[in-house]
Order: structure tokens, then C-alpha cells, then sequence
């Protein structure tokens, strides 16, 4: 029996099969005759299919089977995608059989089949079933959730599919579900620094391929430290299959590495690394981190030069390191002959360094410089001029002096100069000692007289020379400059007349000037010739009246400074009438007969408003710039050749004598209510420093 229905079945089944396709997202399946009896050996089945995104839901409103052990017999069997979903027979109500009861079938995919069988007998004439079916769509974002497939950030759903989207900071791979990140453009160039994976600690983008490249100059070498946490999705049996960390550095290469195991420490000896990460788009890995550092060859030891230092100090030095070497106090670094602050020295790639160490050479003032009148004495005895060593100028004693008045003591300062606690680096000068002649007067009572002087009495006076014969006075200032009167200077010099026509001034090669002169006509020891260098006359000089009849001659040689040749100080005060006044000269005697020697006389100092009464009568002016000398009944003057000589006195707060006017001119010589008139020094002192320069 039973080998006949099987027979049987068979052969329907090859006879009767009947398939439709359905393809709308809705419809109703009915067994063939519905509602009447199916018929006997009937086999239908429907393919529905639906868009992808949907699955199809299957509803039974009607179901009516004959009922057979395992629905044997008939039935009506679902399933999708070759996977039986489940078989129904029976009818409702009876608690016993497998119907599909209020339940929907909901299929896995988008597509179902179901197939209705009856077997050759239909005889209580079931009326079989009807269903609906729809197409209903799929929320992936829930379903996915768990899965491999899932969206990696984000999940979208819509009526027949989904999208995924990445967080900010990543990219979707072009699988649709990942995200990744671009990562393959990190350059390191720093001598250390810190790499880690995307996102470390969190965990890393999946399909991503992350490269790190850390160039330096050639000569450092590459050390990396990963950090003990490290954790790349790997595999029990396979080395390294999804993701790994992997390190070219030259020639070399170290990885792949994944796991939970940290690398270490990598010692790479290269100066360009490539570190590589790839994720596969799967696993949730925390990642790596690392720091690197670079080093290179250590140089030799480095020893300071004696005196000297270096700075930074360390024990090891390896490339790019530098050290600057300075020397101590009052050393200098010397390298190539050339002497300087510091010097710069550098580890180099070969293990070098780029330079030798210099050596610190003390600092050296060298001779010091000369002094013009004066001269250094070294306070050591090997005449030391290095750093420290001191020396001690001087004047020629006693006729120059230090200017200012300081101790004239020097010493080499660190940076190689000589250095004086008042001046610094500058220098004293030696000055003229002014109005302080070596011998002095032994007889006052003589002078009063009139008479001659003594030798060396007035070292400052100056004879001025010409044709022979002298012609005029002067006095020495500094070392080189004479003050006579302007008059003495004019071109057609007429001794005799005291008005002198308007004229030029004489050449200066025209006449010569005569120091440490006494005797008037005759030789002597101690005289120095001196030729004219330039002439300056008063810028207000008036020759008809003889207003300011004061000028200056340059001497075109420094005079010798000695007993005989010394030059007179400058007046500092108006002084009061009556005031005693000493005035020499190789002038006229009376009968005009030229004196033996250097003739002088001590007269009182004129009242002004006296003296310019005196002229008034003679229409002759009295200016502020002349001072008047002699006694009211006269007999002691200046007279024709005395021009331009010296009227001084003796200041007696400093010792010191003082020029304080020039023989100018006067109304005969030695007339009674007549004085001697002068040129005021004082008055045209502004002129005669600025002119000279002297100041003393
Ligand atoms: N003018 C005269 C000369 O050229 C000097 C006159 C001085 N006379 C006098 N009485 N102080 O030398």
C-alpha cells in the first residue's frame, strides 16, 4: 500500500506541479476550487518576491485541511529561501493539529514560497484555506544591531533599506557600514614625540590605514617606546590576520605586531621610520600609543680649556648637541688667531665635533698709549700688560701737570683695556704749569724802580723779532701759543705812532719769536727760536683807537718747558685799582736808548674813571677793554718796543702769576697825569680759549 502511494504521489507530482510568481507588494493565495472542496492530488505552490529591504508577512483568514500525522496527507508547507518555515494541516478550532491559527508568517528575506498538496482523496470535502499576504518593510538599524553587518556609527532606516553615517572626524568606507579615518599623512620631524592610534585609549576606525613617518636628519638614530597598553585585534592561530601595527625603518622591519603584548622598546638605528596601522572592518580594539625619541652618536669627552668653561655641562654629548666655550674673567677665547666672546662647537653626525676646543688667552692692554708730556711706569717688574697689571702715569715734573688731577693710575680690565677708577678708559693730559717761575724776585724794592730783571724772572715772556732788531713783546701761553698785541702785528710798523694807520697784517714767516730771552741784544744761553705758525687778531680790534689791540701767534713748534721758558696763567677775577702789577719788556729807556737786559717795573693798577679823565683832554677814548697802569706823577711806564709784553701780578690764593694785560699804548712815556694803557685779558679770555684751546 504503501509502495503504490508513493508511486502514486510521484507520479502527480511529475504531472501536476503548478508555480506562480508573485510580485506584488500585496495579494491573496487561495487553494484551487476555494471555498469549495480542493481536489484531489493537487500540488500549487506561489513564489512571492518583494523589493529587497521588505519581508513578506503571510496571514491565514480561512484555514480548512484534512489533518494527518506530520501532515502527511495534505498540507500546505512555507518556506523562504530553501529553508522550511513551517507545514500546516488540520483544521481550526480542533486543538490537536498544526494550524497556522491567528499568527502571521513573517518571512526571513524578501522572499516566500508556499506549496499546497492533497493527497488522492478529498472525501469529508475540506474547503482548504485563503491568505493574505503583504509586503512589510525591514528596520535593519534593529536587526543589524548585534551583527557583523551593522552600521559602525550610525544607522538610518527608510521604507526598503538603510544607511549608515560616521561620526565627525571619520569617513564612510566604501563598504557603506564602516567608518575609517585618514590617517596616512602624519609627519614627524621633531627629535621626540608621542604616536598613538586614532581615538587611543578609545578604540580604533575599522578599514583604516594609518601611516606615521618620522624623518629626521640623517645621523639620529630612531627609538620607540610603546606604551604596556596595546591591544590589536588578532588571532589564536594566524599571525596578525585582520589588524596590525607594522614598522619599516630602512632596510629593516619590525611587525607585524597585534595582541595584547606591547612591542617594548625598539631600537631602530634609522633616521626615517614608517610606522603603518591597519584595522579591517571588524573589532572593537583599544589601540597603541608610543613615544619616540631621537639620539645620535655620542661625541668624544669634552675638556674645558684652562681658564675657560663649558657650557651646558654634561657627561655625554651626541649629535646636533652644542656646547659654547667662554673663557673666565679677563681670558679671552682665541681660535684661528682671532680672539672673541665664545666660541661654538657641535656634535656632528660622525661622532665629531665640528670644531677643537679653543684656548683661553688672557686679556692683554699692550703697551699703553703714550702720553704727551708724561709717561707710564709698570707696577710689576716684568712691565706685565696683561689682565690686572697696572701702571702709573706721570707729568714731566715740574712743568707739566696732570689734567685732570687725578692719581694717573690704570689698570687692564677683563675686556682688555686700561681702565682708571676716574677717567675709565680715557687719559689724562699733562698741562703747562703756568706762572710758577723757579726763581724768585729777591729785591722788591728794586723792581719798584724800575730796572732790569732777573734772569729767569719771567720765563713766559716772549721777544718778538725782526729785521734784527726786536719790536714788540708777548707772553707764553701753553706750550705754544704767544698773546702780544695786535698793533705789533700790522705791516708798516711805526714804532713812534700811536695811532698806526689801518694796515694788513705781517707775514707770519716775517719775524721770529724768542723764549728764555734776558739780554736784549746779545745771545743767550737758554733762548729758543720759534718761527710763526698762524696769526689771530681780535675779531673787534680797532686800529685807529686801538680798542682790543690784542692778538695771538701759533708757534709752528711746541716750546721746551724749563726755567726760562714757562708760560703765564690767565687772569680769574677783575682786580681793584691800586692793585700792584709787574710789566716788562726790551722797550725804550728814556733818551731812547735800548735797555741791557729785560727791563721791569711795579706800577698800581689805574682808576679807570681817572685815566679816561686823563685822555678826555687829549681826545683820546678809554674803552672796557683797556685797563690802565702807572703812577700820577709818573716816571715809570712802558714805552715804544714794550708792546704786546706782559703785565702781570701775583694771585696770592694760588700762587700763581697772572697775565691780566698787554702793553698798548700811551701818551708819551712816563708823563706825569699820563698812565700806561693795556689790553684787558680778562675781557677777551672767551676769545683766547677758544682760539687756542689752552685752558689751564
Ligand atoms: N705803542 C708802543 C709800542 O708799540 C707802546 C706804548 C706804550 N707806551 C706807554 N707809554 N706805556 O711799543
Amino acid at each position: 500500500m504503501r509502495y503504490f502511494l508513493v508511486w502514486l504521489i510521484c507520479n502527480v507530482q511529475l504531472v501536476n506541479t503548478d508555480a506562480v510568481e508573485l510580485t506584488d507588494m500585496f495579494g491573496e493565495i487561495q487553494s484551487p476550487n476555494f471555498p469549495d472542496s480542493y481536489p484531489s492530488d493537487a500540488d500549487v505552490t506561489w513564489n512571492i518576491s518583494v523589493p529587497d529591504g521588505f519581508r513578506i508577512k503571510l496571514y491565514f483568514m480561512h484555514f480548512d485541511l484534512e489533518s494527518s500525522y506530520l501532515c502527511e496527507y495534505d498540507y500546505v508547507k512555507v518556506e523562504s529561501e530553501d529553508q522550511a518555515l513551517s507545514t500546516f494541516c488540520g483544521r481550526e478550532a480542533t486543538d490537536t493539529e498544526q494550524t497556522p491559527g491567528q499568527q502571521p508568517i513573517l518571512s526571513p528575506g524578501s522572499s516566500m514560497s508556499i506549496t499546497f498538496r492533497s493527497d488522492f482523496s478529498n472525501e469529508e470535502r475540506f474547503t482548504g484555506f485563503d491568505a493574505h499576504y503583504t509586503a512589510v518593510d525591514i528596520d535593519e538599524c534593529l536587526e543589524k544591531s548585534d551583527e557583523e553587518l551593522a552600521c559602525d556609527h550610525h544607522c538610518h532606516n527608510y521604507i526598503g533599506g538603510y544607511y549608515c553615517s560616521c561620526r565627525f572626524g571619520y569617513i564612510l568606507h566604501s563598504d557603506n557600514r564602516t567608518c575609517k579615518v585618514e590617517c596616512s599623512d602624519n609627519l614627524f620631524a621633531q627629535r621626540n614625540g608621542v604616536i598613538h592610534s586614532p581615538d587611543f585609549p578609545n578604540s580604533y576606525p575599522k578599514s583604516s590605514d594609518c601611516l606615521y613617518r618620522i624623518e629626521l636628519e640623517e645621523g639620529f638614530f630612531i627609538t620607540l617606546q610603546f606604551e604596556d597598553s596595546f591591544d590589536i585585534e588578532d588571532h589564536p592561530e594566524v599571525t596578525c590576520p585582520y589588524d596590525y601595527i607594522k614598522i619599516t625603518a630602512g632596510v629593516k622591519e619590525f611587525g607585524p605586531f597585534c595582541g595584547e603584548r606591547s612591542p617594548g622598546r625598539i631600537e631602530t638605528r634609522s633616521n626615517i621610520i614608517h610606522i603603518l596601522f591597519h584595522s579591517d572592518n571588524s573589532g572593537e580594539n583599544r589601540g597603541w600609543k608610543l613615544s619616540y625619541t631621537a639620539i645620535g652618536d655620542p661625541c668624544p669627552l669634552l675638556e674645558p680649556p684652562p681658564n675657560g668653561r663649558i657650557d651646558p655641562s654634561q657627561a655625554t654629548y651626541t649629535f646636533k648637541d652644542q656646547v659654547v666655550i667662554t673663557c673666565n674673567t679677563g681670558y679671552n677665547v682665541l681660535k684661528d688667531g682671532v680672539e672673541s666672546e665664545s666660541f661654538q662647537v657641535e656634535c656632528m653626525k660622525d661622532g665629531m665635533w665640528s670644531n677643537k676646543v679653543p684656548v683661553c688667552q688672557i686679556a692683554d692692554c699692550k703697551a699703553p698709549p703714550r702720553l704727551e708730556h708724561g709717561f707710564a711706569t709698570f707696577s710689576s717688574p716684568d712691565n706685565l700688560t696683561t689682565f690686572q697689571s697696572g701702571i702709573q702715569y706721570s707729568c714731566q715734573q715740574p712743568f707739566y701737570q696732570m689734567m685732570p688731577n687725578v692719581s694717573g693710575t690704570y689698570t687692564c680690565n677683563a675686556k682688555g683695556f686700561w681702565q682708571s677708577p676716574e677717567l675709565g678708559r680715557r687719559l689724562p693730559t699733562c698741562q703747562p704749569v703756568c706762572g710758577k717761575p723757579r726763581f724768585s724776585r729777591s729785591l722788591l724794592a728794586r723792581i719798584s724802580r724800575g730796572g732790569h730783571a732777573q734772569r729767569g724772572i719771567s720765563p713766559w715772556i716772549a721777544m718778538l723779532h725782526r729785521n734784527g732788531r726786536p719790536f714788540c713783546g708777548g707772553s707764553l701761553i701753553g706750550n705754544r701759543w704767544i698773546v702780544t698785541a695786535a698793533h705789533c702785528l700790522h705791516e708798516e710798523l711805526e714804532l713812534e705812532d700811536p695811532v698806526p694807520r689801518s694796515s694788513s697784517i705781517i707775514s707770519p714767516s716775517s719775524f721770529t719769536i724768542i723764549l728764555g730771552k734776558h739780554r736784549t741784544q746779545r745771545r743767550d744761553d737758554t733762548e729758543q727760536h720759534m718761527q710763526a705758525g698762524a696769526i689771530f687778531v681780535h675779531p673787534s680790534y680797532k686800529p685807529a683807537t686801538f680798542e682790543h689791540d690784542i692778538a695771538l701767534v701759533a708757534l709752528s713748534e711746541e716750546a721746551r718747558l724749563n726755567d726760562y721758558v714757562m708760560p703765564i696763567c690767565f687772569p680769574d677775577s677783575v682786580l681793584p685799582k691800586d692793585t700792584m702789577v709787574i710789566v716788562s719788556g726790551w722797550g725804550k729807556q728814556f733818551l731812547k736808548r735800548l735797555p741791557e737786559a729785560l727791563m721791569e717795573i711795579e706800577i698800581p693798577l689805574t682808576d679807570h674813571a681817572l685815566c679816561k679823565e686823563a685822555y678826555a683832554k687829549l681826545q683820546k677814548v678809554i674803552t672796557d677793554d683797556m685797563i690802565c697802569a702807572g703812577e700820577k706823577q709818573g716816571g715809570k711806564d712802558a714805552c715804544s718796543g714794550d708792546s704786546g709784553g706782559p703785565m702781570v701780578t701775583l694771585n696770592n690764593r694760588t700762587g700763581e702769576w697772572q697775565l691780566i694785560g698787554t702793553v698798548s699804548w700811551g701818551d708819551g712815556c712816563g708823563l706825569n697825569d699820563r698812565y700806561g694803557v693795556y689790553s684787558n685779558v680778562l675781557l677777551a679770555l672767551p676769545w683766547i680759549k677758544e682760539v687756542t684751546g689752552v685752558d689751564y
